[in-house]
């Protein structure tokens, strides 16, 4: 027990960007973590946007992150761009990069903890070149992180998915249909092809392999002439139509492939088809076991970076490792599926389609 007179100092937690199950365990893990090393924690509300105007935060204590290992969400909230979403303009007068910097100095952190994806830690590395004491945990269903293996949320995102997949299959084969299943991912695969695999699809469609519709409708007719009466196609929200760009349902808002690729089947194929769209059951709900233990390392190791001294990095894991790495290596660029890689490779081993 610490004198409650006695000041510790302070580390900053924040959760930015799409949520992901997992960004609690994380919380849990840097608040235990920190009050075993000496420090007090003070929980950011609504991501960056905490930091600007009257500083929004809670102090947590280990009482206070009790049970939260198995849930979704966050109890802090986030915020997916909000003041930090365009590029910095240093001359405007409520710039709000100096507004939160001179709140995490008015707090007295000697470390802020950014849980986030490519956005979140482009907004922290800013922020630590500027002099903020940043560490960065890598978060979000996509995993199109650079810098890390692995974000926390994408085993949870698989899992869904997959389960998923195997429900449609029941329903196709019943109907003899084709089930089109459009999941997330932004302008990444990742989801789409490991739960394709997980799952066994027929068809996989992802943003690094544009795709011909005509060749899918292939698949299925091929299927039809071995005697397999239905097809399960999984579509990633950002894939390609070959020669065209990504569907977005409005500004900035992918989605629509799905439904794309449901029609064009019905009609080139003659076949019923039905399009299912998962979206942010993908992001809610408890985390797998995997995420946990995941997110509570990355969380761990988060404040131990900043116990010994090491800010301007984020968490990542390399093969079985949780190390850290700079920040810049986490920022500019997304992390793709390479269609060269064993993933695909194994997939078209198996006989699955990329509609090419
Ligand atoms: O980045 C995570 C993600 O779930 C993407 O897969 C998806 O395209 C996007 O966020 C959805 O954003 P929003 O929650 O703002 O609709």
């Amino acid at each position: 027990m610490t004198n409650a007179m006695e000041s510790r100092p302070r580390i900053g937690v924040l959760t930015s960007g799409g949520d992901a199950p997992g960004l609690n365990a994380v919380i849990r893990a840097v608040v235990k973590t920190a009050d075993s090393r000496g420090y007090d924690v003070l929980g950011i509300e609504d991501g960056f946007e905490g930091l600007i105007g009257t500083p929004r935060y809670t102090v947590l204590t280990p009482r206070d992150v009790r049970g939260l290992l198995p849930l979704g969400g966050t109890i802090l909230r986030t915020t997916n761009k909000g003041h930090f979403g365009g590029p910095r303009n240093p001359a405007d007068p409520q710039d709000p990069y100096a507004q939160a910097l001179q709140t995490i100095r008015d707090l007295g952190l000697v470390g802020l903890i950014t849980i986030g994806g490519e956005g979140t830690q482009t907004i922290a590395l800013e922020l630590s070149r500027m002099g903020a004491p940043i560490v960065g945990v890598p978060k979000t269903i996509d995993n199109d992180l650079p810098g890390t293996d692995r974000t926390f949320g994408f085993d949870t995102a698989l899992q869904v998915a997959t389960d998923a997949i195997d429900r449609l299959h029941t329903t196709a084969a019943s109907h003899n249909r084709v089930m089109v299943v459009e999941v997330m991912g932004r302008h990444v695969g990742w989801i789409a092809l490991h739960s394709g695999i997980a799952g066994g699809a027929d068809v996989i469609l992802i943003p690094e392999i544009p795709f011909d519709v005509e060749k899918v409708a292939a698949k299925v007719l091929e299927r039809e002439r071995d005697g397999h009466t239905f097809c399960i196609v999984v579509v990633a929200e950002g894939a390609m139509i070959r020669g065209g760009n990504a569907v977005y349902r409005a500004a900035g808002k992918l989605g629509g492939i799905g439904q794309y690729v449901t029609d064009e089947l019905e009609r080139l194929t003659g076949k019923e088809a039905r399009c299912v769209v998962l979206g942010h059951l993908q992001r809610g709900g408890s985390p797998t076991p995997y995420d946990r233990i995941l997110a509570t390392r990355y969380g761990a190791a988060a404040v131990n970076a900043i116990h010994d001294g090491i800010t301007g990095e984020m968490v990542a894991l390399r093969a079985q490792d949780v190390v850290t790495v700079p920040l810049e290596e986490a920022v500019g660029h997304v992390k793709t599926v390479r269609p060269h890689s064993d993933q695909v490779r194994t997939a078209r081993s198996l006989g699955v389609s990329f509609g090419e």
